[in-house]
């Protein structure tokens, strides 16, 4: 069965269903890989920062993958979100990936040291050039966001965010809807803490499905598109049969009450120390 797709504005089709890649490298990440394009994921989500690019250009170079057929999606680190700095980002990535284009390229997330309308600068001349098709980023949140698109010369189409239904964010969704911006979820299992949730515990039991799967489908239902990421092949194909199956709505509605505004990772305080923001003393 196919995946659902959204439509970006701008009219290109994001599958709704994207193959996660953080934290997972060497044999690992071709074999989840390799399970996902068999399985038929069409959609993959890769960053400079997760340093894989090259083992899943690999991948995709040994699998024959139709490059037409994928949606490949990369994000600069936020300590080269100066012009140049995107642009030589961005190649790199290209050059890693063995791709001429990507699909959607992302702010991986702002930097209050960089303007973002210089950034959004470089972005806007790597879609004229060619080199991506869509722009958009990833954990801005209303005001972030806001700002951006106020100052932004190229559509932002996506905002990729923590969303899973511990953390259902509905203002940020809501404000996303309003401006046509599509919101991806990153971490949409929670990095598994949701799996002890006692009510998608007792949905997965009603539906003979797994937690995850339950969790996938419940954010597909409410539009936005997941990313969920996994070592194992099994689990990989697993959280891609989500649509031959469906929840009623008053169970999809027993999980929007499970919002607890709980983040697994995105808990706002930066420390400012670290390398990413380029900016450490
Ligand atoms: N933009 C950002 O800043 C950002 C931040 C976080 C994530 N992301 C994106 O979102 C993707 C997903 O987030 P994530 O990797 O942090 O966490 P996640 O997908 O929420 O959770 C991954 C965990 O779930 C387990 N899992 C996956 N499928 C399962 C299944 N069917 N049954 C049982 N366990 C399962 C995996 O273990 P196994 O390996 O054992 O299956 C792994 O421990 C990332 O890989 C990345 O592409 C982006």
């Amino acid at each position: 069965m196919t995946t659902p797709t959204t439509t970006l504005r701008g009219g290109d089709e994001l599958p709704m269903v994207g193959l996660g890649t953080w934290n997972i490298e060497g044999e690992d990440l071709r074999n989840s890989l390799r399970a996902g394009l068999d399985a038929g994921y069409t959609h993959v989500d890769t960053a400079e920062g997760y340093r894989n690019e090259a083992t899943i250009g690999e991948v995709l170079a040994e699998e024959s993958v139709d490059r037409e057929d994928l949606f490949l999606t990369s994000k600069v680190l936020p300590k080269n979100l100066g012009y140049e700095s995107v642009i030589q980002s961005c190649k790199e990535s290209l050059e890693k990936l063995g791709t001429d284009y990507l699909d959607l390229y992302l702010i991986h997330w702002p930097n209050p040291a960089i303007s973002v309308r210089e950034t959004l600068s470089a972005m806007a001349h790597l879609k004229r050039e060619g080199l991506v098709r869509n722009v958009g980023v990833s954990n801005f949140d209303t005001y972030q966001l806001s700002a951006a698109l106020h100052v932004s010369p190229v559509d932002i189409s996506v905002n990729q965010i923590e969303f899973h239904p511990w953390l259902q964010r509905p203002d940020l969704v809501d404000f996303c809807r309003e401006h046509d911006v599509a919101v991806e979820a990153a971490a949409p299992l929670g990095r598994t803490e949701l799996f002890a949730d006692e009510v998608l515990q007792e949905l997965a039991d009603d539906y003979g499905r797994s937690v995850p799967q339950i969790a996938l489908r419940w954010a597909v239902e409410r539009g936005v598109t997941v990313l969920p990421k996994s070592t194992s092949p099994e689990h990989v194909r697993a959280n891609l049969d989500l649509f031959e199956w469906s929840i009623d709505e008053a169970d999809l509605e027993r999980i929007d009450a499970l919002d607890r505004g709980e983040a697994v990772y995105d808990d706002r305080v930066r420390g400012w120390e670290g390398d990413v923001y380029g900016i450490s003393e």
